[in-house]
């Protein structure tokens, strides 16, 4: 049986910091396995929100009174955090989105058609989810470029060996997730990006479901875009960020246009500000942003090194555990494998399943999960993930494991 791993943190204490596991569904204390779709929120991150709203709440960058200056000075600061968090040269070089979507959509609607041409290829991976296809999907039709796909293996590991022929000289841009959001492998997300930057060709890292739970360094990873959501990592809905080297934003036209993003504007025409103001159109979410800096200052508490091992540690045991279960199979199997892993049972359909265990207070995802053309790479239609974060606990696998041994019966 995996051990467990020695930590300085109380991983048990520090559910206190989560107001909301002290909820009960359907009569049993909740056991909450789905924070690769969204991440309970602690206690100083719901304090901080609110205190901006009951001490701070005016609009940002325009009021010349006190609350709009303490809103502002707030708001800003967030963005330093974000910058220091992800290791950005500067805070100049976070753009507040609503999210990985977000971040991804702005970087094919700006920088996209400024520097693809018809006939360029864009490389993705078959392990995308959806916000990492569907936009490079339309780009690709609006001006004619290509895509193509580094495929996925058996075991949920990228085919790197067929690396060489798929990135020729016509690959302007090669975007892919750090951590797959089904199945829980890593990438190599450094060595990835060195290689398309040797044959001169732009990166973009979707960080979603790595930020908050393993030390994420932009410059480390030498990646030219980087993109993520606060909620996934303890912060609000409705923010996330993108990352851009500063030099390649300044050379991308404006994304929405409206307030906060021009120098001038006459009757015909406007002139725009420097990143990051220029791609932040409108009244942001201010206090997301705020959250979302709260958030950074939690999980840099705990030392994201710790909560990495600590979800590691999660993993394994649950991937030994999960062997007693009669029936059940584990989609991707890759060494380097995050807090995640995706199933299926021979005798239930991910969602009937998923339906079952709600019955018990354990929250899990069942279905595509945003992911369908990896679903069908693995012949599936879905399956159902359980994916563990900070405030899980190895108690909890074991109560999963009965639910589940009670699932194989119950469908049988
Ligand atoms: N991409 C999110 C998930 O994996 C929504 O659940």
């Amino acid at each position: 049986m995996h051990k467990a791993v020695k930590s300085q943190v109380d991983w048990t204490a520090l559910r206190e910091d989560f107001p909301i596991l002290r909820e009960r569904v359907n009569g049993h204390p909740l056991i909450y396995f789905d924070s690769a779709a969204s991440s309970q929120k602690p206690a100083s991150v719901l304090d901080v929100v609110r205190n901006y709203y009951e001490h701070e709440n005016a609009n940002v960058h325009r009021g010349l009174h006190a609350l709009s200056a303490r809103a502002t000075e707030h708001y800003e600061k967030s963005r330093q955090r974000v910058a220091d968090f992800i290791g950005a040269k500067s805070a100049d070089e976070i753009i507040f989105t609503r999210g990985t979507t977000e971040s991804i959509n702005l970087v094919a609607q700006t920088w996209g058609p400024k520097f693809l041409r018809a006939g360029d290829v864009i490389l993705l991976t078959e392990m995308e989810h959806h916000s990492n296809l569907v936009p490079w999907q339309l780009l690709s039709e609006r001006i004619g470029a290509q895509l193509r796909f580094v495929p996925v293996r058996d075991d949920g590991t990228l085919a790197l060996e067929k690396f060489s022929s798929l990135l020729t000289p016509e690959v302007k841009l090669f975007a892919f997730t750090h951590v797959s959001n089904s199945l829980g492998t890593i990438n190599p997300v450094a060595e990835l990006c060195a290689k398309a930057k040797n044959i001169g060709a732009a990166t973009l890292v979707d960080a979603a479901q790595s930020i908050g739970h393993m030390p994420v360094n932009v410059q480390e990873i030498g990646c030219d875009f980087l993109a993520f959501s606060g909620h996934k990592m303890c912060a609000p809905t409705g923010i996330g960020a993108l990352y851009g080297r500063f030099d390649v934003l300044d050379a991308m036209p404006p994304y929405q246009g409206g307030g906060e993003m021009i120098v001038s504007v006459t009757l015909e025409k406007s002139t725009f500000k420097k990143p990051p103001q220029r791609f932040e159109a409108g009244t942001p979410s201010i206090a997301g942003a705020i959250g979302l800096g709260a958030a950074v200052d939690y999980l840099e508490g705990i030392g994201r090194g710790e909560i990495f091992k600590h979800d590691v540690d999660l993993t394994q045991y649950a991937l030994e555990r999960m062997k007693e279960v009669p029936g059940l199979r584990v989609l991707g199997t890759a060494k380097e494998h995050a807090g995640a892993i995706s199933f299926v049972m021979d005798a239930a359909h991910p969602h009937d399943l998923t339906t079952f265990a709600d019955r018990y207070g354990l929250a899990m995802r069942g279905g595509h999960h945003c992911n369908q053309p990896l679903m069908r790479r693995f012949g599936v239609t879905g399956s159902t993930r359980a994916s563990f974060y900070l405030y899980n606990t190895r108690e909890e696998i074991d109560r999963m494991v009965e639910i589940l041994q009670k699932a194989a019966n119950f469908f049988k």
